[in-house]
This record gives structure tokens, sequence and C-alpha cells, in this order.
């Protein structure tokens, strides 16, 4: 039975007030949770979360990383260093840094792999365009993507990874997958999982994002092979973070 899996992505909104009252509210409402909740902060707000959620079940992630391990790398930040801020996670091929900062598919695979090796859980985003899934190319831009890493690190790693299908066209759009259409994208990726291990594909956590919120949570949760979800927007408000948290 795989456990469900919510986090929050706040991308690039936080201050040292919000994220207070944010990591407040969220934790006062944590005893009537039983999914696993990940919040993604800001670099700069790592060191802070790590203070607020010492000692709760709240876990903390980061938004990117480096693929080197240290260096001469200006304004970069290394997976150890995340994990030196005590956390767990670390998205990696999220849609805005495949489109915005040209991050392909063999540097998402690699971000991966540095993400694992440093014992970092990464947060495998993949997802196709309204262009894509107008072509009728979904599955094949997915597939793409997904191959990519198990190329590099092998299908035993992914015990290691969590999978995060977010169509490009459903990220802060207020357009929201339908659970049919949502499920038949998660199942196409344990189908893909399952072509090199069935046992890794029954255990990888596949979770759902892109407009999802306090009201459609529970539907896309439902669905067999939805196990959670990425929250962008509605991850930023305590009251509708928890509500889909207590969805799963
Ligand atoms: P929204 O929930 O704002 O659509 O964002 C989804 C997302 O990009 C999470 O990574």
């Amino acid at each position: 039975m795989r456990k469900t899996i919510v986090a929050g992505n706040w991308k690039m909104n936080a201050s040292k007030e919000t994220v207070n009252s944010l990591i407040e509210g969220i934790l006062s409402g944590m005893n009537e949770v039983s999914s696993e909740v990940i919040v993604c902060a800001p670099f700069p707000y790592l060191s802070q979360v790590e203070s607020l959620i010492n000692n709760s079940k709240l876990m903390l992630g980061a938004q990117n990383l480096n693929i080197n391990p240290a260096g001469a790398f200006t304004g970069e930040v290394s997976a150890d260093m995340i994990k030196d801020f005590g956390a767990q996670h670390v998205i990696v091929g999220h849609s805005e840094r495949r489109s915005l900062y040209g991050e392909t598919n063999a540097i998402v695979a690699e971000k991966t792999k540095a993400a694992i090796g440093a014992g970092l859980t990464p947060l495998l985003c993949v997802g196709e365009s309204l262009e894509d899934r107008e072509s009728g190319k979904t599955e094949a831009i997915v597939e793409e993507q997904i191959n990519a890493v198990i190329d590099l690190i092998g299908i035993e790693a992914f015990d290691q990874v969590i999978i995060a299908y977010e169509p490009v066209w459903a990220i802060g759009t207020g357009l929201t997958a339908s659970p049919e259409q949502a499920q038949t994208v998660h199942l196409f990726i344990r189908n893909l999982l399952a072509n090199s291990s069935e046992k890794i594909a029954k255990r990888t956590p596949i979770l759902y994002g892109g407009s999802m919120n306090a009201a459609n949570a529970a539907d896309l949760i439902s669905c067999s092979d939805i196990d959670g979800g990425l929250i962008g927007g509605a991850a930023l408000k305590a009251e509708d973070f928890l509500q889909i948290c207590k969805a799963g």
C-alpha cells in the first residue's frame, strides 16, 4: 500500500513573516492529517522552516539543486547544502525550470542522480504542454522524460524517487486535469515503470500537480494510481493546504 503524499511548492513566494504564519498554520492542523506532508521552500527560507518544523512530522524540501557537489558555480546550491538544512526532498524537472531555464531531460536526469547520491528524495516532475496534448503526444513526451532518468540512474534507484505528473496546461491556470485524464497518465507512467520492474512500479508514489485545490483534491487522490499532490497556489494558504492534506 502506497502512502499518500502531499507536497507544497511555494515557488518564488515567501517572506520571513509569511513563512512563520504559513508553517504555524499548517502545524496547527497536522494532528488531523495522515498523509506525509512536505513543504518545498525557496533556498533562503530553508533554515527558518527547518527550525519551525523541528519535532513535527512536517518535512522540508527545496525546489532545485545544482548537479555538482561543490565548487566554482556562483549562485548555485548543492544537494549537500540542502541536506545541511534538514531537507529530505528536492523538486527536479519542474516545468517552469524546463521552460524558463532550459532544463533538458538530460539535465533533469543528472539532477535526479545528484539528489539521490546525496540521500535526498527527488520529486521528479513530468508533464506535457497543451500543444503536446492536443497533438496526441502526451504519452510520448512523458515517456521520454521518464526514460531519460531510468537510462541514467537505473530503475532500482526509483525506490528513492517520487514522480509528480504535472500537465503544463494545468499549472497555475485554474484548469485541472479531470480525475480520468490524470488517472490515465498516472497508469501509463506506472506501466512504463513496470516494463523495467513491476516491484518498483507498485511502490513508486506518483503525485498529481496542476491547480489542485481543496475542492478537487479528494476526487483526484481517490484514483487508484494518484498517490497525492504537488500543490502550487493552494499551498500558500494554510487552511487550503491542510484541507488538501486531509483529503489523502
Ligand atoms: P498550481 O497548483 O499553482 O497550479 O501549481 C502546480 C505546480 O506547479 C506545483 O509544482
